[in-house]
């Protein structure tokens, strides 16, 4: 099978660890340049010579400018934006929330999403090409007590990427969410509190958490002319916990 990604320039962002991670790994496999970018180095260095990493916080628009820029200079512009760089917040009730927490995570998973699509939309609207992958969650589509950030941020993420699909699709830029349930990552394993993450294990029908990579397949899928028909469409990918 010929990779699915030959030739293509990938833009993703919170790739130092996790899904993200995988993602970068799994596209530069298929084939693509991958610019790899995250506010934190990498613990390991990426092996593959197809992954260029750099430094880039989501929510500074000047980052963005300066990333989209230099991989324009190298690469003529971006194919393929996944805005994957989210943090979860203080995980408070919406009762005891603070304003400084509720900013931080909805500048670093909503205005990031925004600040990232217009970024790249001029080349992707010129190309009359692109695609975008948004990592909404299951939270911006059910709920459970707690995250009230994290909640309203995953679930603005779901509709504003149903907004640029309708918007720019007359111009074949394809803009799709993902909705990952419980994950093995860092931000699972080691940021979220023990008796959270097993409670919505115990309510996952398969039975585990996923892995980074399983989530990877469905971006790669939403990136690739595989999915050449979808666009402002939601990819659950959770164990069949939303299916309850
Ligand atoms: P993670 O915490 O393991 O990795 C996230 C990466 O984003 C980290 O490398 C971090 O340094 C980076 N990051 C954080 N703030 C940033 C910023 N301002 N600028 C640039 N990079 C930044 O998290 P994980 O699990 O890989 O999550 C990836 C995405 O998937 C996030 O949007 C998260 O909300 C979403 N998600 C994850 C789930 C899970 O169970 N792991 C479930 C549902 C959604």
């Amino acid at each position: 099978m010929t990779a699915q990604l030959t030739g293509k320039v990938a833009l993703i962002t919170g790739a130092a660890r996790g899904i993200g991670r995988a993602a970068a790994e799994l596209f530069a496999c298929e084939g693509a340049h991958v610019f790899a970018t995250d506010v934190n180095q990498p613990d390991e260095p990426f092996a593959n010579t197809n992954i260029s990493f750099s430094i880039m916080d989501v929510a500074n628009e000047a980052d963005w400018k300066k990333t989209v820029q230099a991989i324009k200079e190298k690469h003529g512009g971006v194919d393929i934006l996944v805005n994957n760089a989210g943090i979860g917040g203080s995980q408070l009730p919406l009762a005891d929330e603070n304003v400084a927490d509720w900013n931080r995570v909805i500048a670093t998973n909503l205005t990031s999403v925004f600040l990232g699509m217009r970024e790249v939309l001029p080349g992707m609207r010129a190309k009359r090409s692109g695609s975008i992958v948004n990592v909404s969650s299951i939270w911006g589509i059910s709920a459970v007590a707690g995250a009230a950030a994290y909640h309203a941020t995953k679930a603005a993420v779901r509709h504003l990427t149903k907004h640029a699909a309708v918007t720019y699709a007359g111009e074949n830029v394809r803009v799709n969410s993902i909705h990952p349930g419980i994950i093995a990552t860092p931000m699972v394993l080691e940021d979220q509190a023990e008796e959270t993450t097993a409670g919505v294990v115990a309510a996952t029908p398969l039975g585990r958490m996923g892995k980074p990579i399983e989530l990877a397949k469905g971006m790669l899928f939403l990136a690739s002319d595989e999915s050449s028909f979808m666009t402002g469409a939601e990819l659950v990918i959770d164990g069949g916990y939303l299916a309850q």
